[in-house]
């Protein structure tokens, strides 16, 4: 059994029907819910708060792994573990004192992770790395859905996965934008662990049948 993970991104699923969009990755083969939290500062755009993952976790039967694009995220660090979040990740462009932030995150109980951008290089991570559970290669720029994929990433993933086997750290690699069945076997290849996928699922005529696709051709 493969370990390599889907994440369906609910930031593409219909609110009006969330329930119905939540019951379907849960009997999906799904791994694990992304949930993209904007706050209109860090990125130009606003998602979805509190209340929003609060009725998210009350259904969610599966791993909930928050993305945070938020300016000091440290603010609402146990907020998000009280809403249910397992992973919770940080952006790294926000985050001055990241080792402190980091070990927040792990005393509230959940897994930590780090986002970069895609300017941020991978070795400015060099000195944490052992302190971060899953890092998050922004393959987008953050802020919106459907966008298209940055083809620098395969390197950027190679690079991280080298550093990851250099230092021996346990840390998985997560790529979020515009990831769909073209570009999910070379990214497993280069070396990710667990894919996001926002619009190639939820826009797709039957997204069941899209995730089992994808996690076919991550196994
Ligand atoms: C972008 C978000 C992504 C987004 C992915 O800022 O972090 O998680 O929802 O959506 P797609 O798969 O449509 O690029
Ligand atoms: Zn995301």
């Amino acid at each position: 059994m493969s370990t390599k993970r889907i994440a369906p991104s609910i930031l593409a699923a219909d609110f009006a029907n969330l329930q119905r969009d939540i019951e379907m990755v849960n009997h999906s083969e799904a791994d694990w819910f992304h949930i993209d939290i904007m706050d209109g500062v860090f990125v130009p755009n606003i998602s979805f708060g509190m209340p929003v993952l609060k009725a998210i976790s009350k259904h969610a039967t599966k791993t909930i792994d928050v993305h945070l694009m938020i300016v000091d995220p440290d603010r609402y660090i146990q907020t998000f573990a009280d809403l249910g979040a397992n992973v919770l990740t940080v952006h790294y462009e926000a985050c001055p004192h990241l080792h402190r932030t980091l070990q927040a995150i792990k005393a509230a109980g959940m897994k930590a992770g780090v986002a970069l951008n895609p300017h941020t290089n991978i070795n400015l991570l060099e000195d944490v790395i052992k302190d971060i559970d899953l890092v998050c290669i922004m393959s987008v720029n953050p802020g919106f859905g459907g966008q298209s994929f940055i083809e620098n990433t395969y390197d950027k993933v190679r690079n991280l996965k080298a550093l990851i086997t250099e230092k021996g750290a346990a840390t998985e690699i997560e790529i979020d934008g515009g990831v769909n069945d073209q570009n999910a076997k070379d990214l497993i290849d280069a070396g990710a662990d667990v894919l996001v996928a926002g619009s190639f699922v939820f826009k797709s005529e039957n997204p069941t049948a899209t995730i089992a696709n994808l996690k076919k051709i991550v196994s």
